[in-house]
C-alpha cells in the first residue's frame, strides 16, 4: 500500500505526539498520587504526634482516663477512622473501637508487620513514617491508611511516681491510627479524568494543526511540484508553478521553474539550430548538385574535344588538298565555263566546311588564356560596340547598369570578349522582333567576384533544352546555329576559374551569369601529347591560392 508523504508524516508526527502526551499524563497522575500518599503519611505522623504530645502529661501523671478521653475526642475528627493504644505485649489498651479493647494483636497483622515484619526477629525501633504506614481497603471497602507509631520511654516516665515502666524498658506501646483516604482517592481521580480529557483535547487540537499547516506547507508546495514535474515529463516546457512557498519547498519550486526555463531556452535554441543546419544541408547538396553538373559537363566537353579535334585534324588535310586542287583548276581558263562554275560550287563549299572544321578546332583547342589586367565594364562596352550595328540589335533597346569602380580582372581579354559576344548575340537571335537587353556588372562574393549579368526578354529556353545549352552542337537555330557558342564559352569561363548560370522562363526571357573571380587562379592545362595544339579541360580544381 503506498501512502502519501503527508499522511506518513501525519501519522509519524501524531503517533510521536500521543506516546509523548500519554506518558506525561501518566507519569503527572503517578506523581500527584505520590504527592498526595506522602501528604496523607506526613497528615497522619503529624496527627500522631500531636496525640502523643497532647497526651504526654497525662500519661506522665498516668491519667488514663483524660488521655483516652483526648485520643477519643480526636478519633472524631473528619477522616479518621480508627485510633488504639497498643502495650508492648501486644495488648490493646484503648481503641476508638471499644469492642477490641482487652484483645491481644497478631504481630503478624499488617499494622504490626511494618516493624516486626514477617521476617524480622528483633522489631525496628524507628521505622521511617513512610515504612509504618499501609494502605489497605478496610471491612467497608474504603481506601484507608494505617500508621504505627511506636511509643518510646524517656527518663521522665520511668522516673515517674507511677514507677510503671522500668528505665530497662525501650519501647512502652504504640500508636495505631487509620485514618480514610477517600477524599484523596477522589481529588487524585478527579485528576486523572481532567489529565486525560485535557490530553485528548490538547491531541485533538495538535494533530488538526498539524493536518492544516502540513497541507498549507507541505502537502499543497509537493502537489504543485509533482504536476509541474509531470508535465514536464510529458515534454510540456510551458508551465511554471504560479503559488511559491515562502520556504525551502518555495526555493525549490522557483529552482525548477529556473530549470524550465533553461529547458525551453535550450529547446528553442535546438530547433533553430536544427532548422538553420537543415536550410545549411538543402544549400550544400544544391552546390554538391551544382559541381556535379559542371563537373558532368567539363567531362562531356573534355571527351568531345578530344573527339573533335581527331576528326577535324583528319578531314583538315583532305579539305585543303581539295580546296588547292580546285582553285588550282579553277585558274585554268580553258575550261568550258559550265565546268568551272561547278568547280567553283565546289570551292565555295569546301570553304564553308573547312571554316567548320577551323572552328571546330577553335573549339576543341581551348587555347591557356594569355591573360592581361583588364576592366569588365570596358570590355562589355567593347564588345557592345562591335555587335550593336548588326541588324539583329537594330529593335533592341539596351540598358546598362554597371557598378563603377570594380576591381581590374586578370583575363584573357580576346577570351572573354568572345564569350560576351556569344550570349550577346544568342540573346539578340532570341529577340527577332524586338526587345530589351539588360547588362548589369554587380561586384558580389564580399569583393571576391565579379559578375555579369545578361538580361533579354526573348523567347526564352525550354525546361527540357536548359540542361543541354552548353552541350556542343546543341542548336535549336536549325542551319543557322552550330551550337558551339556556348559550350567554347563554357569551357573558356571555367578556365579563368569561373561559372555561368542561366536562368529562363519561356517566352519571358534569359539572363546569364558569368562569374569571374577577382583573383583568379592559373588554371592547370595538360596538354595533350597526340594532338599538338589541343588542350584538354582541367583535370580538377584546387582551392584558391592566397
Ligand atoms: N538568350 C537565349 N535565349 C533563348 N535561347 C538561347 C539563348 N542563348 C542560347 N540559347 C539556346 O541555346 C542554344 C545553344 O546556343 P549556342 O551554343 O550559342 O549555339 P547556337 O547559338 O549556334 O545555337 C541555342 O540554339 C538556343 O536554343
Ligand atoms: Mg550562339
Amino acid at each position: 500500500m503506498q501512502l502519501r508523504l503527508t499522511t506518513k508524516f501525519t501519522l509519524v508526527t501524531s503517533a510521536v505526539l500521543i506516546s509523548a502526551m500519554l506518558l506525561f499524563a501518566y507519569f503527572s497522575i503517578r506523581s500527584l498520587e505520590e504527592t498526595s500518599i506522602a501528604e496523607a503519611v506526613k497528615d497522619i505522623d503529624n496527627l500522631s504526634e500531636t496525640i502523643l504530645r497532647t497526651t504526654f502529661h497525662q500519661m506522665l501523671e498516668d491519667d488514663r482516663a483524660r488521655v483516652y478521653q483526648t485520643i477519643a475526642e480526636v478519633g472524631f475528627q473528619r477522616g479518621v477512622r480508627h485510633i488504639r493504644l497498643i502495650n508492648k505485649d501486644g495488648l490493646i489498651s484503648f481503641s476508638t473501637r471499644p469492642e477490641e479493647v482487652g484483645l491481644q494483636v497478631d504481630k503478624g497483622e499488617p499494622s504490626c508487620n511494618m516493624c516486626h515484619g514477617p521476617v524480622a526477629v528483633e522489631p525496628l525501633l524507628a521505622a521511617s513514617s513512610m515504612s509504618r504506614s499501609r494502605r489497605f481497603v478496610d471491612e467497608q471497602g474504603e481506601t484507608v491508611m494505617g500508621m504505627a507509631r511506636a511509643i518510646y520511654n524517656q527518663p521522665s516516665c520511668s522516673t515517674a511516681a507511677c514507677h510503671e515502666h522500668p528505665a530497662g524498658d525501650q519501647l512502652l506501646g504504640v500508636l495505631d491510627i487509620t485514618v480514610s483516604l477517600a477524599e484523596m482517592t477522589a481529588s487524585t481521580a478527579g485528576f486523572r479524568e481532567r489529565m486525560i480529557l485535557a490530553t485528548l483535547g490538547l491531541l485533538f487540537t495538535l494533530g488538526a494543526s498539524l493536518a492544516v499547516v502540513i497541507r498549507r506547507f507541505i502537502h499543497r508546495p509537493v502537489r504543485d511540484l509533482l504536476a509541474h514535474t509531470r508535465r514536464l515529463a510529458q515534454g510540456d516546457l510551458e508551465g511554471r508553478i504560479e503559488r511559491l512557498a515562502k520556504d525551502e519547498l518555495g526555493e525549490l519550486e522557483e529552482a525548477f521553474n529556473e530549470m524550465t526555463g533553461n529547458l525551453r531556452r535550450v529547446q528553442g535554441e535546438l530547433r533553430e539550430l536544427a532548422a538553420s543546419l537543415e536550410s545549411k544541408v538543402e544549400e550544400r547538396t544544391r552546390q554538391v548538385q551544382d559541381i556535379q553538373k559542371r563537373l558532368v559537363r567539363s567531362e562531356k566537353l573534355a571527351s568531345l574535344g578530344e573527339l573533335v579535334a581527331g576528326i577535324a585534324h583528319e578531314i583538315n588535310n583532305p579539305l585543303t588538298g581539295i580546296m588547292v586542287f580546285s582553285s588550282l583548276t579553277l585558274e585554268n581558263h580553258s575550261l568550258p565555263q559550265a565546268l568551272r562554275d561547278d568547280l567553283s560550287v565546289i570551292y565555295r563549299e569546301t570553304q564553308r566546311c573547312s571554316g567548320i572544321v577551323r572552328r571546330l578546332l577553335e573549339f576543341s583547342r581551348e587555347a591557356p588564356p594569355d591573360k592581361t589586367t583588364a576592366s569588365i565594364n570596358h570590355l562589355l562596352d567593347h564588345t557592345l560596340r562591335l555587335l550593336e550595328n548588326q541588324a539583329t540589335f537594330q529593335n533592341i533597346c539596351i540598358t546598362r547598369n554597371y557598378t563603377a569602380l570594380l576591381p581590374q580582372l586578370h583575363v584573357d581579354a580576346n577570351q572573354i570578349s568572345q564569350v560576351f559576344m556569344n550570349i550577346l548575340l544568342n540573346a539578340a537571335q532570341a529577340m527577332p522582333d524586338g526587345g530589351t537587353l539588360m547588362l548589369e556588372t554587380v561586384l558580389a562574393g564580399t569583393g571576391g567576384e565579379v559578375l555579369v549579368r545578361v538580361r533579354d526578354s526573348g523567347c526564352g529556353i525550354a525546361e527540357q533544352d536548359l540542361k543541354r545549352i552548353f552541350d556542343p552542337f546543341f542548336t535549336t537555330k536549325k542551319e543557322s546555329g552550330t551550337g558551339l557558342g556556348l559550350s567554347v564559352s563554357y569551357g573558356i569561363v571555367e578556365n579563368h576559374g569561373g561559372t555561368i548560370d542561366v536562368e529562363s522562363s519561356l517566352g519571358a526571357g534569359t539572363t546569364f551569369t558569368i562569374t569571374l573571380p577577382v583573383d583568379a587562379p592559373e588554371a592547370v592545362f595538360r596538354a595533350r601529347a597526340d594532338t599538338p595544339g589541343v588542350m584538354a579541360l582541367p583535370e580538377s580544381r584546387g582551392p584558391l591560392p592566397a
